[in-house]
């Protein structure tokens, strides 16, 4: 007995899972086990000896099942501590960034527009995209041969419809559906046939005004552009307005702004090439025959109105030179602005 229970002593703590204990056990403690072939042999035991001989196997069985458990548990823990070694977390270790994404430059600039003028009492009105040649050409006056209706300027879908080459049609949108007093700004993307370069692209965003009521007068136009003006480049900037011609509006202007960077100053300016002033958008008093189509009494009411390149603006006032970097999507660039 004393042979049986140093051999399995020495086995059951030598083994490495509990595949092997579970093995040992069968052979010492299993049916046909050596302690139990040595329970069974009791009947072959002299009477006299038959109980010293019981209580010193009972031991053994014991002694050995004691073995068994010690190792069991202590393998279950080993195996505890491994997994918890592998799958060990390292709350130190600094978290993954993680890049939340920021506004485009364009949407920016859009609310910045649209917010200067909410403050002035304008709404927000949105118009479609594909337009009928009617409200892009025709009902703003533009004459029947005017170059822009060209093929080659405009992106035709079929004879009657296009992509808007501008916001204006939503003025007449407006007017179809609306009564003075009129007050309303427009933004949104147009298409034009202009070869891509450092400052076209062949769709690009412009933010469309329109201001119809009574005693609407040029001098109302003027204020207001200076007013936005002072309010999106700070208010040391000077505006300047040069006849221009527009079909829909009646007289036209084109805005400058001074240059905010050199204020003419400087011969070399990256933005205003040392002429002081900067090209920012056109204007006008809104012409009778635009009225007329909104069915407008043309005595009782004018209406002033304007449209701005929004990339134009941006660039102009983050002094961003290339209006192809707003539609690349680097990261790099995009992510300067929020
Ligand atoms: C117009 O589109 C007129 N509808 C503006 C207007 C509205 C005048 C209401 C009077 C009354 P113009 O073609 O100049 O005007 O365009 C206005 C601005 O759009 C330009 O100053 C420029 O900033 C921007 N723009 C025009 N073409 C492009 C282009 N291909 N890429 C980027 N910006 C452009």
């Amino acid at each position: 007995m004393e042979k049986i229970f140093n051999e399995a002593k020495a086995l059951i703590e030598g083994a490495g899972s509990p595949e092997a204990v579970e093995e040992l056990r069968i052979k010492y403690l299993g049916k046909k086990g050596e302690v139990t072939a040595l329970l069974k042999s009791m009947g072959t035991i002299a009477p006299e000896e038959r109980k010293a001989f019981g209580m010193q196997v009972n031991k053994l069985k014991q002694d050995v099942e004691a073995l068994i458990e010690t190792k069991k548990s202590s393998l279950a823990g080993e195996g505890r501590q491994a997994r918890l070694a592998a799958e060990k977390i390292d709350v130190t270790e600094p978290g993954r960034a993680h890049s939340p994404g920021t506004r485009h430059m364009i949407t920016i600039t859009i609310d910045e527009i649209c917010a200067i003028f909410q403050n002035l009492g304008y709404s927000i009105t949105e118009g479609p995209e594909v337009e009928t040649v009617f409200n892009n050409f025709d009902a703003l006056n533009s004459a029947p041969n005017h170059p822009s209706r060209d093929m080659t300027d405009t992106f035709y879908i079929t004879e009657n419809t296009l992509l808007r080459c501008h916001t204006s049609p939503v003025q007449v949108r407006i007017l179809l559906e609306q009564e003075p007093p009129i007050k309303v700004l427009s933004p949104g993307r147009c298409f034009r046939v202009d070869t891509p370069d450092a400052t076209h692209s062949p769709m690009f965003h412009q933010v469309e005004g329109l201001l119809v009521d009574e005693d609407v007068t040029m001098a109302d136009l003027k204020g207001t552009l200076d007013l936005f003006a002072k309010r999106m480049f700070g208010d040391k900037v000077k505006t300047k307005f040069r006849p221009h011609f527009f079909p829909f509006t009646e007289p036209s202007a084109e805005m400058d702004v001074s240059c905010f960077l050199c204020d003419g100053s400087d011969k070399s300016c990256r933005v205003c090439h040392g002429s002081g002033w900067i090209e920012l958008l056109g204007c006008g008093m809104v012409h009778p025959n635009v009225l007329k189509i909104g069915g407008l009494d043309t005595d009782r009411y004018t209406g002033l109105a304007f449209g701005m390149g929004v990339e134009r603006t941006a660039m102009l006032k983050h002094g961003i030179d290339d209006i192809r970097l707003f539609y690349e999507n680097d990261v790099r660039f995009i992510g300067q602005f929020y």
